[in-house]
């Protein structure tokens, strides 16, 4: 089973290169299913139903959220309403919504987790031990699971990569909106990279306009960050390959289009 994962979607320009790419991306890797990060798709700061629904049209199959879930109030109205986006399964227990689903390709289920990492980050509940319970959750189910760990820090992502290794199919690091050049299959047959990257603006800072950040960094007064309407976008993400009869992973394989990187057939 192939995963195409696309990193933290942000804003309109975001939007624009999945609608744009989407389709030659499926030509190309074939993927059975597609997820996409979409914490920042609404302007930078969570997402609405408009969109989620977009996404989904552009055929996106399942969306993951982050830090950003709470930011459009939007989320409320549809997040118990539908299978097809999670937010992290570590929130508290009070939180709508779901942190794990299903989706089914051919006889083939895999499990899709969304966690949220407390290095530098709000203290959410361990995402280590939630990741433990709900694989073996998936697992009566199947062994085919998909881990989209939301966090700041890279060691605390290699380390949940190594905790599962062997148990998720794939792990991959969002929130850092640069892509990691360390995608690779670990040991026991897990796939994992520490950082996908984001979807969004290119000439601009993790995907805002970089006037503001900069007056940030050198005044630190506040600003509201805002995300560049023109201008050049990148996609980010990554393609996974699994073994449907064991959920190992065969391959990992890094996906960058940039001015500087072009799509190639
Ligand atoms: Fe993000
Ligand atoms: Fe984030």
């Amino acid at each position: 089973m192939k995963v195409l994962f696309i990193g933290d979607i942000v804003g309109s320009p975001g939007r624009d290169m999945v609608f744009d790419y989407l389709p030659r991306l499926k030509k190309k890797y074939k993927p059975d299913v597609v997820i996409a990060n979409g914490e920042n798709a609404a302007a930078g700061r969570g997402i609405t139903k408009a969109i989620f629904d977009d996404l989904l049209r552009a055929g996106v199959d399942v969306v993951t959220m982050g830090n950003h879930t709470w930011d459009h109030k939007d989320i409320y109205d549809f997040i118990d309403e539908t299978e097809y986006l999670i937010r992290p399964a570590n929130f508290s227990e009070e939180a709508p919504g779901l942190g794990m689903t299903y989706i089914e390709r051919g006889g083939v289920t895999l499990a899709v987790l969304n966690l949220h990492g407390r290095t530098f980050l709000p203290p959410h509940d361990d995402p280590f031990k939630k990741a433990d319970e709900l694989i073996r959750e998936a697992n009566e189910r199947t062994p085919l699971v998909f881990v989209d760990f939301h966090a700041e820090a890279t060691s605390e992502k290699i380390a949940m990569g190594f905790h599962l290794d062997g148990r998720a199919s794939v792990v991959v690091g969002t929130h850092t909106h640069v892509q990691t050049a360390d995608s690779r299959v670990l040991p026991e047959g897990t796939a994992y990279i520490t950082d996908v990257g984001m979807t969004g603006p290119y000439d601009a800072i993790l995907g805002m306009k970089k006037e503001d950040v900069i007056y940030r960094f050198q005044t630190n007064m506040p600003v509201r960050f805002q995300v560049p309407k023109d201008g050049r976008a990148q996609l980010n993400g990554i393609v996974a390959d699994i073994d449907p009869s064991n959920g190992r992973a065969r391959s990992i394989e890094r996906v960058l289009i940039n001015d500087d990187n072009p799509f190639q057939v």
